[in-house]
């Protein structure tokens, strides 16, 4: 049985297939008919995964164990493990994990008997905002395969770029990265162009947030917008259809400028409200395979009733 660590853990199918039903949940309502109990541990800070994992579990029915680790007995000292495993014995059936850690996952590995969902590892992975994006992009072209894409920002601190470059990659897509002077990371190797000429040639441009607080000096970036970021001059250079990205938190006129937010080629809240779609399907696939669950009944009890 497995965690919920990377879409690379997925095959092609398997993704297709939690796009597919997130789609679903999008238009027909689904419903646990069981009493179940996930928990959600942030051990950083979130808005937007931790608020649409709560849309989402409330959505499907299952009851929140909620979760601050600031007045946890983690201040205590008290291990990630220990904590995950408290919320096992006291009869959590899914756990929704974000830490700052890039390798939190092998402190529990093959020690719990309830699923984990990965929410944010360091700087390593975050599959089901790469997942959310998926969606975003498919919707968009009704297609992955064939598309240029450009990932551009803090590349080598950002696990929303890792995990989507590893994912498109798989999709068929072509990637692109583009980031200023250090922030290159030569892990991924996938090639380097400049953001003016990521606009021109790329469908998607996908920005993301300089993560200062994976720094260890506070990067200057008083010019960062004109130099290396989404300038309103440059995105009357993208294609006709070209669509522009960004997880979020936004730093306004940082790496896009801010009358560029909502733009029409904007789907930066389109990817938040697909968050709560695809994170209902990510649980109910790990819940189904971990048997928990029996999706196929709670489907057909529910569109049973949805074609009365
Ligand atoms: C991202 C994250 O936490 O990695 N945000 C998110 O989950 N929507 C990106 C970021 O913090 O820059």
């Amino acid at each position: 049985m497995r965690h919920f660590v990377s879409v690379n853990q997925l095959t092609t199918e398997e993704i297709y297939a939690i796009l597919r039903k997130a789609e679903s949940y999008q238009k027909q309502k689904v419903m646990l008919n069981q009493q179940l109990f996930a928990a959600n541990l942030f051990f950083e800070p979130s808005t937007r995964t931790k608020m649409s994992f709560n849309v989402a579990q409330k959505k499907l029915g299952l009851e929140i164990l909620d979760f601050h680790s600031e007045s946890s007995s983690v201040l205590k000292g008290e291990s990630l493990y220990d904590t995950a495993r408290t919320f096992e014995a006291i009869g959590s059936d899914l756990l929704v994990i974000r830490h700052p850690s890039d390798h939190w996952l092998d402190e529990l590995d093959n020690r719990l008997s309830i699923p984990v969902i990965n929410a944010g590892a360091g700087k390593e992975e975050h599959p089901t905002q790469c997942m959310l994006d998926l969606l975003t992009i498919y919707q968009e072209f009704g297609c992955i395969e064939g598309l240029k894409i450009a990932i551009a920002g803090d590349i080598k601190h950002s696990r929303v770029a890792r995990s989507n470059a590893l994912a498109l990659q798989k999709l068929g897509a072509t990637v692109f990265l583009t980031a200023a002077p250090g922030f290159e990371d030569d892990e991924l190797e996938l090639p380097y162009i400049s953001i003016d000429e990521a606009v021109e040639i790329c469908d998607v441009t996908m920005l993301l947030r300089i993560q200062h607080e994976r720094h260890l000096h506070k990067a200057e970036t008083s010019d960062y917008l004109e130099l290396y970021g989404l300038t309103e001059e440059r995105e009357k250079r993208m294609k006709e259809q070209a669509i522009i990205m960004h997880p979020a938190p936004i730093n306004r006129g940082v790496e896009i400028d801010t009358d560029l937010v909502e733009c029409r080629r904007s789907r930066i809240f389109k990817q938040m409200e697909n968050g709560v779609y695809v994170r209902m399907a990510i649980m109910m696939h790990v819940l189904n395979e971990w048997g928990i669950i029996n999706e196929n009944n709670i489907e057909k009890r529910y569109s049973l009733i949805a074609n009365r």
